[in-house]
């Protein structure tokens, strides 16, 4: 073979090398010994310069380093490429690396049902409104009929801000804002925070959500009341959900009922809500006639329905930010 056709082949030898370069920086460096190591293969074709017929040496010498120069360029870009692939700022990329995983919130549980909660009572005529989570205690106890002796009002229960402002201690305070500046017939639902001085234990926090329901008009029947809660507490839960309806006694409501959903997981009822018929002494307090209008309320507990809808076994998971029981909603 003649040294022109060696050099041709070794060319050849090169790019193939190439194809299939490694990034191991072992192996580039064997390959770089191979051709351009002492006794590589350009070497290798140098020391065979002397065989050449002087008159072809200038010809044969020129290939042999056009050769040589793109070997070593060749390699040099090769070798640049591979030992910043993992540096972003480099200006090359390594298409072939997995991204990076930015971190995703996600929505809390409360509000999560919320929204259900609220999807569901507008898609029966419900307006949404809202009310002050600080109020007097004339909305939040006296117009809804609870007076001042009365053991609701007790220190224990109440967070007091001021002499007579107080955190509400149920979003049933709304329903006296609403009858105060609306005329009936009036339908709405009010979500929002609610605050007792209560022992905390896993079904009872000092801070928590409620959606209240208020519908006044000429003919509302407990009927009504009963058919719209056992809907909303199946649009909720399915239809397979064990309910009951528990009578009961509220100052602002009579006749008054609990209701209380079955808990397979601890085996016991967990009460979701209190309702019942506008008691006749409020429509006064506020200034409906009460031999003209009916009505009835509700106050749902969102943290209860949450913890049956998700099988959460302690409220207080709610409000510790822990970001392994937030991650799972
Ligand atoms: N306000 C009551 C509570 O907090 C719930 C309720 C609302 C009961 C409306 C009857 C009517 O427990």
């Amino acid at each position: 073979m003649s040294l022109i056709d060696e050099i041709e082949a070794v060319r050849k030898d090169f790019r193939t090398a190439l194809d299939d370069f490694p990034t191991d920086p072992q192996k580039i460096d064997e390959i770089r010994i191979r051709f351009l190591g002492r006794k590589g293969m350009i070497a290798n074709l140098f020391s065979q310069m002397n065989t050449i017929a002087p008159e072809d040496r200038a010809k044969v010498g020129k290939l042999l380093n056009k050769l040589k120069q793109e070997i070593q360029s060749k390699f040099e870009l090769q070798l640049k490429n591979v030992d910043t692939s993992s540096k972003t700022d480099s200006g090359i990329l390594d298409y072939t690396l997995p991204g990076i995983d930015f971190p995703c919130g996600s929505i809390h549980p409360i509000e999560q049902t919320l929204t259900q909660v609220k999807d569901i009572f507008k898609s029966i005529g419900f307006s949404i409104a809202y009310g002050p989570e600080v109020d007097d205690e004339y909305h939040n106890f006296e117009a809804l009929n609870i007076p001042k002796h009365h053991p609701a009002r007790d220190m224990q229960d109440t967070f007091y801000v001021t002499d007579e402002s107080v955190l509400r201690t149920h979003t049933s305070n709304v329903q006296v804002h609403l009858m105060e500046n609306e005329q009936p017939p009036i339908r709405y639902i009010v979500p929002g925070r609610v605050y007792r001085n209560e022992a905390i234990s896993y079904k009872n926090f000092c801070l928590f959500h409620q959606v209240e329901g208020l519908y006044v008009d000429k003919n509302v029947t407990f009927s009504e009341l009963k058919g719209t809660l056992d809907y909303f507490i199946r649009r909720i839960f399915g239809d397979e959900i064990k309910i009951r309806f528990r009578p009961t006694y509220f100052p602002f409501t009579e006749p008054s009922a609990e209701v209380d959903i079955w808990n397979s997981e601890r085996k016991q009822w967990l009460e979701i809500l209190g309702c019942g018929m506008v008691n006749p002494i409020v429509f006064k307090n506020v200034g409906y006639d009460p031999k003209i209008w009916h009505g009835y309320a509700f106050g749902l507990g969102i943290e209860r329905i949450a913890m049956l809808k998700y099988k959460i076994q302690d409220i207080r998971h709610f409000y510790t930010n822990d970001v392994r029981f937030l991650e799972q909603f």
